[in-house]
């Protein structure tokens, strides 16, 4: 039995869906049912992950758990600790979790941090397996990231390139884990094709029709041009240290991890835009945009 977490989310509900296409016994641990993707035979428990009783209730009788990291928050390490607490008390014998690229202590981006807690505390569980996936900044988001009337993209992030990686070439990663062997112990990075922002400006300045620029701000002039947004200090230095990791290269790792996990090749932002060519309205339509 397969449970997945996240499910009424992005990544989530594209691994319960590929899950249930396999007819594989799934369980879908969602915070409101009424949210949940319908897919036929599937169980749906709710439970939210700072909840450990509701955890364990939600996960009894589960072998495998997609751990989908939680939204951010300040106190999301103590939220996954107790979820990934609640997993080994419900007998669950294999996490395998939603971590991010350049996981670590010191990692520049903040968020970052929260994801190596998180793995490191998951290595301490008695009796229970683990697979860390992690991947790069979402490439299906980069067009958020142009924002404001005159399309620009602003953040510190020098001239340096992420490895951006589509939601649907991670979500074929993670079930490739799920489902298959030998995947105990791996920590895999899951990356695409490197791309800076002033190349990703010019590739979504041509699909819009128009200019977008990258602006590059430094680190002090991010923290101020996001004051305004009222978002706490930890929101904010989560957003501007995202950009600063693409100017430290901590963003730009190759990997082969989508290719032979899946066979696929990972998608690139064109493709990404031909086949989305809705990801660029914002900017098309000249409708400021809060971007982050
Ligand atoms: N790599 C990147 O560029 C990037 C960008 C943004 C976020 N992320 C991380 O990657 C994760 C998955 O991405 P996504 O695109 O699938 O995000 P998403 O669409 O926002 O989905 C997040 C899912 O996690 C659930 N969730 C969040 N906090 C929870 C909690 N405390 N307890 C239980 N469930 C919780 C949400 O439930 P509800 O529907 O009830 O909210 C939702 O189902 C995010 O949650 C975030 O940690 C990565």
């Amino acid at each position: 039995m397969y449970a997945v977490t996240g499910a009424t989310g992005q990544i989530g509900g594209r691994v319960a869906r590929l899950l249930a296409e396999q007819r594989h016994d799934l369980r879908l641990v969602v915070r409101d049912s009424g949210r949940a993707p319908h897919l036929d035979g599937v169980d749906v428990e709710e439970a939210t992950y700072g909840d450990f009783d509701a955890m364990r209730a939600a996960l009894v009788g589960v072998d495998v758990v997609f751990l989908v990291s939680a939204t951010e928050a300040e106190d999301r390490v103590a939220q996954h600790i107790t979820a990934v607490n609640a997993a080994a008390a419900a007998g669950v014998r294999r996490v395998v979790y939603l971590s991010f690229l350049g996981a670590a202590a010191d990692a520049t981006f903040t968020f970052a941090r929260d994801h190596w807690a998180t793995e490191e505390h998951i290595r301490t569980l008695d009796g229970v397996a683990w697979t860390f996936l992690r991947p790069c900044l979402y490439l299906d988001l980069l067009p958020l990231w142009a924002s404001g009337s005159d399309a620009a993209i602003r953040g510190p992030a020098g001239s340096g390139r992420a490895t951006w990686v589509a939601r649907d070439d991670l979500a074929a990663v993670a079930v490739a884990v799920l489902t298959g062997d030998g995947h105990d112990g791996q920590t895999y990075d899951v990356t695409g094709a490197p791309l800076s922002l002033e190349e990703a400006a010019a590739v979504l300045g041509e699909a819009a029709g128009r200019d977008v620029a990258y602006v590059p701000e430094t680190l002090a002039e991010a923290r101020v041009s996001r004051a305004p947004s009222g978002a706490p200090a930890w929101a904010i230095e989560g957003w501007v240290t995202s950009y600063a990791a693409i100017a430290t290269g901590e963003m730009n790792v190759a990997s082969d991890t989508v290719q032979r996990l899946t066979g696929r090749t990972p998608g690139t932002l064109v493709e990404y835009l031909d086949s989305h060519p809705d990801a660029v309205e914002h900017l098309r339509a000249d409708e400021p945009h809060e971007g982050k």
